[in-house]
């Protein structure tokens, strides 16, 4: 069977930085407490006029000129994303018309901050399976306009970009080894958006309720969160015969700097096989592993034929994980 190797990355960030104390001046904050409880120090807000597939094609275009591939090439689209342009069509079919190409396949996967992790399973199954030969593979949020921002629970740990690997089938050991996707559905009330949907369709009532925008019990999330991102962590090693000590680098979703030292903690990996940029980012749901992956491939973090961990949790609830041999 052919391997899903990652040929190329690519990452997307607004320009726009929105710092803890630029939060202090219009909501009940500190950059005390946010970085104490998130260890976030600012985010990035995309730009009026700035949409997600806009985000998502800047990142795929970047991640196709590292892997010396042409749009035209690209067999499959697929975008982890909750925050699409538009309810429908799928922000990966506005992609693929940005890219100026027709006739591939392209959908969206909605998997919350899983949903990156989602992507890639289903675009590796498709290049094992050998119906495709290439596939573009994306995590792209603009989550800081699903989020009410006079909400401090929730306002100050998202932020907006996006992320893009280049798949190709190949031979030999160097690819997506596994995958690994779980879900909840019991758990969904702690961690959704409510309006607008079938459930609550448009109405000025739901706008003066603030339902289309994210609602959390944090609390909940964490303790799930920590659990969920140890196990399914731990059975990505044990199907590939690994221990923490064989992972060079370790790229969890960036939900929270406590969520993240908590899980590496249990996992007995050390400081240094773990890649931090919550900081600078903020949550950026799908795209945070595909923006990590491209940041930590850029500074030479990676070397040809490293062991990666990717893991990751998000609303639903689903949690995921993959294992990769670059
Ligand atoms: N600034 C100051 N105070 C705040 C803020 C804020 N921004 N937000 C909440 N507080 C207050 C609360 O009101 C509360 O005050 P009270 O005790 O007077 O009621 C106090 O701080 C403590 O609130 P907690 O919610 O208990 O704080 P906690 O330590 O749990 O931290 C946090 C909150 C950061 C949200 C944490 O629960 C967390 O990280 N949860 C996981 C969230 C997460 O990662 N979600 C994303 C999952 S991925 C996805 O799918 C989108």
């Amino acid at each position: 069977m052919k391997k899903a190797r990652i040929i190329g990355t690519g990452s997307y960030v607004p320009e726009k930085v929105l710092t803890n104390f630029d939060l202090e001046k219009t909501l009940d904050t500190t950059d005390e407490w946010i970085v104490a409880r998130t260890g976030i120090h600012e985010r990035h807000v995309a730009a009026e006029g700035e949409f997600t597939s806009d985000m998502a094609t800047h990142a795929a275009r970047k991640a196709l000129e590292m892997a010396g591939v042409a749009a035209e090439e690209i067999d499959l689209i697929v975008v982890g994303t909750i925050t699409g342009d538009f309810p429908w069509p799928a922000t990966a079919c506005l992609v693929q018309s940005n890219l100026g190409i027709k006739g591939c396949a392209a959908f969206d996967v909605s998997a919350a901050c899983s949903g990156f992790l989602y992507a890639l399973d289903a675009a590796t199954k498709q290049i094992q399976s050998g119906a495709v030969k290439k596939a573009l593979v994306i995590g792209a949020e603009v989550l800081t306009r699903a989020i009410d921002w006079q909400d401090r629970n929730t306002c100050v740990l998202f932020g907006d970009g996006a992320g893009a690997v280049v798949l190709e089938a190949q031979d030999g050991d160097q690819g997506v080894l596994s995958t690994h996707l779980h879900a909840d559905g019991s758990y969904w009330e702690l961690l959704y958006q409510p309006g607008f949907g079938s459930r609550f369709p448009a109405s000025a009532a739901g706008l003066a309720e603030r339902l289309p925008f994210l609602k959390m019990q944090g609390n909940e999330v964490f303790k799930v969160a920590v659990r969920s991102l140890h196990e399914v962590a731990v059975e990505a090693l044990e199907a590939n015969g690994l221990v923490a000590s064989d992972i060079d680098l370790f790229i969890p979703h960036q939900a929270n700097r406590r969520i993240l030292e908590a899980t590496a903690k249990r996992l007995g990996l050390t400081e240094e096989q773990v890649y931090i940029n919550v900081d600078r980012f903020g949550n950026t749901s799908g795209a945070s592993i595909p923006i990590a992956l491209d940041e930590a491939n850029r500074l030479g973090r990676i070397k040809a034929g490293d062991m990666l961990l990717f893991d990751a949790f998000g609303g639903g609830f689903t949690w995921a994980a993959a294992m990769v041999r670059w």
